[in-house]
């Protein structure tokens, strides 16, 4: 009786997004709205056949979290979010958000977060206020920044390139960290006349943490001490299966996706939206195959998360993540031969100079992590020269570290003593 309903609904959820494709052709962004509006439809009308299995006032509260932006969210639970733009030597537009401390504590420190791949700034504030990392920096005194890379959904502008047109998505990971990251902590310098401050990066943004103090190592005297979690650079263990669908060796999705010339756009986020109409098990079923087993993450917070994320990437991220798989190296973009001699003047891409990543790093990694594998992240350690610490957690998944309920005792309160330790010793 129950199936019967689920497939109804799941059979009216797609006869409606592909009616409306096809009435409403155009930009894909209009197509992914409206997949998302229909989502809603649907989990109101499975609430509804499947009567509400959680007390409502959570109920209520994730609906609204899973809808709200992130100035909405911050309003919400009072915390003022201010909006910045700032504008990559490149061209690309990109809006970034700060949240200050709060009450009258300030430590007159600066932190600045950066999202992981498919994400955005929404990410720091998902769990609520007294658990997000965003709200319990604020709380703690920090003047809170939070960047976001081009193409996700906070920086879909440039100055002369459209969204629509394939030559904005020409980027990787590369470009967020030579070109997004330098301009976005220098904006932040600038405003709050500081000469340093702490980095918190989370998978690909601790990626492009990498490429940018490997390749502008100047950028290491702006960054008192890098946070790292869940750092993502060497990837021969992953055992993410959606990853590993982008690598080479099995030739399948980025090879496919590079030489048939198709938008390098929103592939995943259209992929993951489809499948996940936010029917709790299948999104989370989904999510585990590409994060890792045994979450974490309360049922609870999964309608919130999936409502901010996947944001849009370029295509081409995924797939210079595949090479890396390959390779086993953390390296440039590889274009093939030819055009590698011609763009670096080597057959295959040079690796990013980790030696160069001077800067303090401290490590935060889990057990059950199939994107950011543990022996990847200790061959990482292995090239860095500065690790002033690192941390295993136990049974922790890709998401978990910055989404399970337990991420605050686990990492945050930790990350907050790390730096009054540093600030009691430098100062
Ligand atoms: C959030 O939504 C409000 C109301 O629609 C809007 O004014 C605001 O600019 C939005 N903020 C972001 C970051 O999109
Ligand atoms: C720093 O801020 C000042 C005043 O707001 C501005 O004039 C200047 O161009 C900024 N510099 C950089 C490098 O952004
Ligand atoms: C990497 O950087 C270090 C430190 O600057 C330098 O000594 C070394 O030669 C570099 N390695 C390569 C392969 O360029």
């Amino acid at each position: 009786m129950r199936t019967t309903y689920v497939l109804f609904v799941i059979s009216v959820f797609y006869v409606s997004v592909i009616h409306a494709a096809i009435l409403k052709p155009g930009p894909r962004y209009g197509f992914l709205d409206l997949i998302q509006s229909v989502n809603h439809i649907v989990q109101d009308t499975i609430d509804i056949v499947f009567g509400e299995t959680e007390d409502d006032q959570d109920l209520v509260t994730s609906y609204d979290d899973a809808i709200l932006n992130i100035t909405q969210l911050g309003q919400k639970y009072g915390y003022p979010v201010e909006e910045h733009s700032v504008t990559t030597d490149d061209g690309y537009v990109i809006d970034i958000h700060r949240i200050r401390h709060t009450k009258d504590v300030t430590n007159n420190l600066v932190v600045f977060l950066m999202h992981g791949f498919v994400e955005s700034s929404d990410s720091w504030l998902l769990q609520g206020p007294g658990k997000a990392l965003a709200y319990v920096l604020a709380d703690n005194g920090f003047d809170v920044w939070m960047g976001n890379a081009r193409g996700n959904k906070h920086a879909q502008k440039h100055v002369i390139l459209d969204p629509k047109q394939k030559d904005f998505w020409e980027f990787t990971w590369e470009e967020i960290g030579l070109h997004d990251l330098p301009t976005m902590i220098d904006y932040v310098l600038n405003v709050t006349n500081k000469e340093n401050l702490y980095f918190i990066g989370y998978s690909q943004g601790t990626t492009s943490f990498y490429v940018m103090n490997s390749l502008k190592p100047e950028y290491n005297e702006k960054i008192k001490m890098m946070f790292a979690l869940a750092p993502v650079a060497f990837m021969s263990h992953v055992r993410s299966p959606l990853i590993k669908m982008f690598s080479p060796a099995t030739n399948l999705l980025g090879n496919f996706l590079v030489n048939y010339d198709l938008p390098n756009t929103d592939f995943l986020t259209s992929m993951t939206d489809t499948f996940c109409s936010k029917i709790g098990f299948a999104c989370k079923n989904m999510l585990h195959s590409i994060v890792g087993q045994d979450s974490n993450l309360l049922t609870k917070s999964l309608p919130i998360i999936l409502g901010h994320m996947p944001t849009t990437s370029s295509t081409l991220q995924l797939v210079h993540y595949g090479q890396l798989v390959r390779s086993g190296r953390f390296c440039q973009f590889d274009f093939g031969e030819e055009k590698n001699r011609e763009t670096y003047g080597t057959e295959s891409p040079p690796d990013y100079n980790l030696t160069k990543v001077t800067v303090p790093n401290v490590v935060f990694f889990g057990e059950n992590d199939w994107v950011a594998d543990p022996a990847d992240v200790e061959t990482l350690i292995s090239h860095l020269p500065h690790i002033h610490d690192s941390n295993f957690i136990k049974g922790f998944n890709h998401l978990d570290i910055i989404y399970a309920d337990t991420a605050n005792d686990l990492v945050y309160s930790k990350i907050l003593k790390y730096i009054s330790d540093l600030e009691v010793t430098t100062n």
